[in-house]
């Protein structure tokens, strides 16, 4: 395993910023990994685990090691009548993941259709979209302790999962390098099209649910036309996180603003009961963040939630922007965005 010094790390965050990694290796097997782990000079280093680099802004430079999870292989474990549980190790693309099960006729992940990224990123933030959660079939995750090398399992009650959050990103974060994650998929039709945009789309298209890669086109089909492509304009998906409060908040809210959009569908039923969800994309929206643009930096036409980088960007000025918009939604509704993005 090679470990290179002063790396740049353009090529491996989709914002595309310049930032500089001290050092910089690609973990392609487990047994490199307890190698890197177990080498004295990167003991007491700061590590940060890098998988598609799409969650991710660097604001400056990184004076750690960056590790990359190159790990691949897709295998089913385990498989009955009605389910199978699928182990993919964290390497793997995460669109690969969800081909090889709607591909097979498993249900489960085909709301998550394009979602960016790697595997052993997906449980760090418990990706979500159009309904469905990574927590709602994930069965466990492999990862190793940085402290003692040891492999550890986690079941999803001990993984914490929240709306787009874990243990992994508190109480244990930058402690585990995740390094598999296995899903328990149905064999049985399960689909979940509860999603007000996918029902809207499905129903303007007469599309008739047969099959689990009718949804996956679906869903394919409305990120395509909202979401910026990260090739052709720099981005990590929702900047922010979209705002949940109780029903006394919103009955003020909705005083002061007739039309803001709610939704109950609270995406950690337990954590989040009684309370509903206003999307972010609308409060930066009605502070006129829209399509704006600010340098080399700028907000999607499309989707408040994304921020873009024109070309030249710098981690700091997208950092900025974000800022703006911060103060401006709190300055109008009195909430608080937070970033959904890791901030480096
Ligand atoms: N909206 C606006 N203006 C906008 C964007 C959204 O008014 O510019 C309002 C509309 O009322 C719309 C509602 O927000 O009906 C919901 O919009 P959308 O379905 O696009 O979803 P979102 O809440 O903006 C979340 C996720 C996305 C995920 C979609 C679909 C977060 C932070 N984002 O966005 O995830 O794809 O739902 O499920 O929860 C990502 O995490 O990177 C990401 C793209």
């Amino acid at each position: 395993m090679e470990i290179k010094k002063n790396f740049d790390l353009k090529k491996y965050n989709t914002f595309g910023v310049e930032a500089k990694a001290g050092f910089f290796a690609e973990i392609n097997s487990e047994q490199d990994l307890i190698e890197l782990l177990n080498l004295p000079e990167f003991k007491e280093n700061e590590k940060l685990f890098l998988g598609g680099g799409s969650n991710v802004l660097f604001t400056k430079d990184f004076d750690g090691i960056v590790i990359l999870n190159k790990l691949k292989g897709i295998e089913i474990i385990k498989e009955s009548e009605d389910f199978v549980l699928v182990k993919s190790m964290g390497g793997e693309w995460w669109k690969d993941l969800v081909n090889f099960a709607v591909e097979r006729g498993y249900w489960g992940i085909e709301n998550l259709s394009l979602v960016p990224g790697t595997v052993g990123a997906t449980p760090v933030q418990n990706i979500g979209a159009y309904g469905v959660e990574l927590k709602d079939t994930l069965e466990q995750v492999e990862a190793y302790e940085i402290k003692t090398v040891s492999k550890k399992i986690f079941t999803n009650k001990e993984c914490e999962f929240g709306y787009r959050d874990s243990v992994f990103k508190n109480k244990l974060k930058g402690q585990y390098f995740i390094s598999a994650v296995v899903l328990r998929l149905s064999k049985k039709e399960s689909k979940n099209i509860r999603y007000k945009a996918l029902q809207e789309y499905l129903d303007k298209n007469k599309i008739e649910i047969k099959n689990v890669k009718d949804i996956s086109n679906a869903v394919a089909e409305i990120r395509r036309s909202k979401l910026p492509d990260p090739k052709v304009l720099g981005n990590a998906g929702s900047f922010f996180k979209n705002v949940f409060v109780d029903f006394k908040k919103l009955e003020e809210l909705k005083k002061k603003f007739p039309d803001m959009p709610y939704f109950e569908e609270p995406a950690d039923a337990k954590a989040m009961a009684g309370e509903v969800k206003i999307p972010a994309g609308w409060l930066i929206e009605k502070c006129d963040w829209k399509g704006k643009r600010v340098g080399n930096v700028g907000v999607h036409e499309k989707q408040a939630l994304v921020l873009v980088n024109y070309g030249r960007a710098t981690g700091e000025e997208i950092k900025n922007l974000s800022e703006r918009i911060i103060d401006s939604v709190y300055q109008k509704f009195g909430l608080k965005l937070t970033p959904e993005i890791n901030l480096i």
